[in-house]
């Protein structure tokens, strides 16, 4: 018993760090974590912070939500999940939270919409996924209540099993990795083309996809495989990670601001290496 009581006694004192995580701790591992994926790769700003009218995301408004994405068949308001505890998510539980973000279901049962990108999401480690919750907690809780989507297509029942343990991915299998990231960083979920409403998976970062500009009209997102001749094939690795990271092409064209690479630019170097190793290995897709 005594031994049994010296284990648990050290157990509690390896959960600890975990288990507490208030906003004064920013300072812990796992919010910090946290921090480098949901203003980084993640960039769950890109549609939950509201934007200024030049299109970039309002700094003191970080996940206030209110930044609407109209669609012929859907017009989705980005919920505020600050910590605010009538307007946000302030009391949803972490495993809610958790849930949401990777299983797109509320607490209430209710089914999350496009274009949050859970499909992408579920790949998402239980460290990375608890990192994520808790930097969401340790934000600035904003007051701003915002209406709801509406969508004229039907949502489904659920977007898959639940989920059970997701181990993490190491960075050591570069490709591995870098397909990891690029799930994360949902890149396929604007890069792949769509048909009857669904990414059409056979044609993987082939670009084409419709998107609503930020200025109003379309934008079309490029083809990212090795099949496009015009496209990141034909750049060095320097280019490519120039392009997600800072927004310019080799050309010098500066890339519409849809694209995140507000957020992309906080991605480490190596990050980058891997996400260009995983992007050169999609299979081939003709413009
Ligand atoms: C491409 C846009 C987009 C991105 C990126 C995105 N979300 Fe969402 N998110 C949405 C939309 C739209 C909804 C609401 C859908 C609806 O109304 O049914 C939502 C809902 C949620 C909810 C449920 C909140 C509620 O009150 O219903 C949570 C939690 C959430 N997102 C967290 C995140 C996190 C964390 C990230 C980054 C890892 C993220 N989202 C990235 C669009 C996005
Ligand atoms: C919200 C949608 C969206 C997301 C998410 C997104 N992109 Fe893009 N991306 C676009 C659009 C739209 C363009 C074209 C912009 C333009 O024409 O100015 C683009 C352009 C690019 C380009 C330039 C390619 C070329 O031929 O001009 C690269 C490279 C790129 N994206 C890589 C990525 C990667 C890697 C990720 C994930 C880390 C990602 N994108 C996530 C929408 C997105």
């Amino acid at each position: 018993m005594p031994r049994l009581h010296r284990l648990l006694g050290l157990l509690a004192l390896v959960l600890t760090p975990v288990v507490h995580i208030a906003p004064a701790m920013a300072a812990s591992p796992l919010v910090e974590r946290g921090a480098y994926l949901v203003r980084g790769i993640a960039a769950c700003g890109n549609c939950h912070t509201p934007k200024g009218p030049d299109g970039r995301a309002l700094p003191d408004q970080e996940m206030a939500g209110g930044f609407v994405i109209e669609t012929p068949v859907f017009r989705a308001v980005m919920p505020n999940i600050t910590p605010d505890k009538e307007t946000g998510i302030g009391n949803w539980t972490d495993a809610q939270v958790a849930v949401a973000i990777r299983e797109g279901k509320r607490p209430d049962g209710s089914i999350l919409g496009p274009p949050m990108p859970v499909d992408m999401y579920r790949a998402m480690s239980d460290t990375d996924v608890q990192a994520i919750v808790a930097y969401l907690r340790s934000l600035r809780p904003i007051r701003n209540a915002v209406e709801k989507s509406s969508y004229k297509i039907p949502l489904p029942a659920s977007y898959g099993p639940p989920l059970g343990k997701v181990p993490d991915v190491s960075p050591s299998n570069k490709v591995a990795y870098g397909k990891y990231l690029a799930d994360i960083g949902h890149c396929l979920e604007c890069h792949t083309p769509m048909v009857r409403g669904q990414l059409d998976v056979s044609k993987l970062g082939g670009g084409g996809r419709e998107l609503p500009g930020p200025a109003g009209g379309v934008l079309i997102a490029a083809n990212l495989t090795p099949g496009n001749p015009d496209g990141i094939a034909k750049w060095t690795n320097t280019q490519v990670k120039h392009a997600i990271a800072a927004g310019v092409r080799p050309d010098g064209r500066q890339l519409v601001r849809l694209m995140a690479f507000d957020w992309y630019k906080t991605v480490t170097d190596k990050d980058l290496d891997a996400l260009v190793a995983y992007l050169r290995t999609l299979k081939p897709v003709k413009p």
